[in-house]
């Protein structure tokens, strides 16, 4: 997916500023950045939810830039939302509707119960339920959402865009309020997702150990600017980021102990990462 000099505006506000970087077939490109960088706002402009005022979105072959949600998601690029969209009935009726865009019989062949669409809905159902096992979702096939943990609520989140058959999958904020063994859990299904499927993973994150370890490229966001983009190990040195990243709060240093004078410190390690995120999630 190539993303060009966007732009996005609200009344007076620039919340994207000529945005622009690549996702490579499949890696894990990280967009990171403090809160009310424009991440979000990124995302909505890639699945079409949002239409930019200027720029341009590429994937494949594909100029994405002003289709509609639904002709982004048919091309192959599903996503998942910050804040978790539940329906009602099990996980797999949640998965089913996922798949929906997918279906050939109509609704009234559906309906009706015809043969056709009977044995159409089984294989469905049967995908579904494949991705439901690579996601650690397989023995809550038949469980009402409503029973599940927050965790596997956001993992339902996940299985359903993944019911799509994406080739790019756009994650905001998957681990969100999840504690660390589940953070863990879910950056291993991110990674599980990517050999299985084959896809790309566009990552919304604030935990930063878990970029750090997950990423193959990060690009990072202030203020609707871009300012750095590369490699985890690049990124994380660079001065413009760790200024960003001061006075955001201690969650989101990606120095994790930054000891009297931050700015001119030795560079956090990857094992300084894993203690922050376990301070984090204490
Ligand atoms: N629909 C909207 N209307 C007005 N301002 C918005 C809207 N969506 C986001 N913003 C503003 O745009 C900026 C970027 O927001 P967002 O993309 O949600 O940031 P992030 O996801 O990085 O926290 C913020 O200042 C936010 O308040
Ligand atoms: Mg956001």
């Amino acid at each position: 997916m190539r993303v060009e000099d966007v732009t996005v505006r609200f009344a007076g506000l620039t919340a994207l500023d000529g945005v622009g970087f690549t996702v490579e077939p499949g890696s894990i490109h990280a967009l990171i950045g403090p809160n009310g960088a424009g991440k979000s706002t990124c995302f909505n402009v890639l699945s079409g939810v949002c239409r930019p005022a200027s720029g341009s979105v590429h994937f494949g072959d594909h100029e994405l830039t002003r289709l509609r949600p639904h002709r982004i998601a048919a091309l192959g690029v599903a996503r998942t939302f910050q804040n978790i969209v539940m329906t009602a009935g099990t996980v797999a009726d949640n998965l089913m509707l996922g798949r929906h865009v997918l279906t050939r019989a109509g609704f009234a062949a559906t309906a009706l119960r015809l043969p056709s669409a009977v044995r159409e809905q089984r294989v469905h159902r049967e995908r579904a339920r494949e991705i439901a096992e690579l996601v650690g979702l397989g023995r809550l096939f038949d469980t009402p959402v409503a029973l599940l943990s927050y965790g596997d609520r956001k993992r339902v989140e996940m299985a359903r865009a993944l019911c799509l058959e994406p080739r790019l999958l756009l994650l905001d904020e998957p681990v969100a309020g999840m504690n660390s063994a589940e953070r863990q859990r879910t950056a291993e299904t991110v990674r599980a997702v990517r050999e299985e499927l084959g896809l790309s993973v566009l990552i919304v994150e604030h935990d930063m150990g878990l970029v750090m370890r997950l990423a193959d490229a990060v690009t990072v966001l202030d203020f609707g600017r871009r300012i750095a983009d590369g490699a985890p190990d690049e990124v994380r040195h660079d001065p413009a980021v760790l200024r960003a990243y001061l006075g955001t709060g201690k969650e989101e240093v990606p120095d994790p102990d930054p000891g009297p004078d931050p700015g001119s410190g030795p560079a956090p390690g990857p094992d300084s990462q894993e203690r922050q995120e376990e301070e984090h999630s204490a």
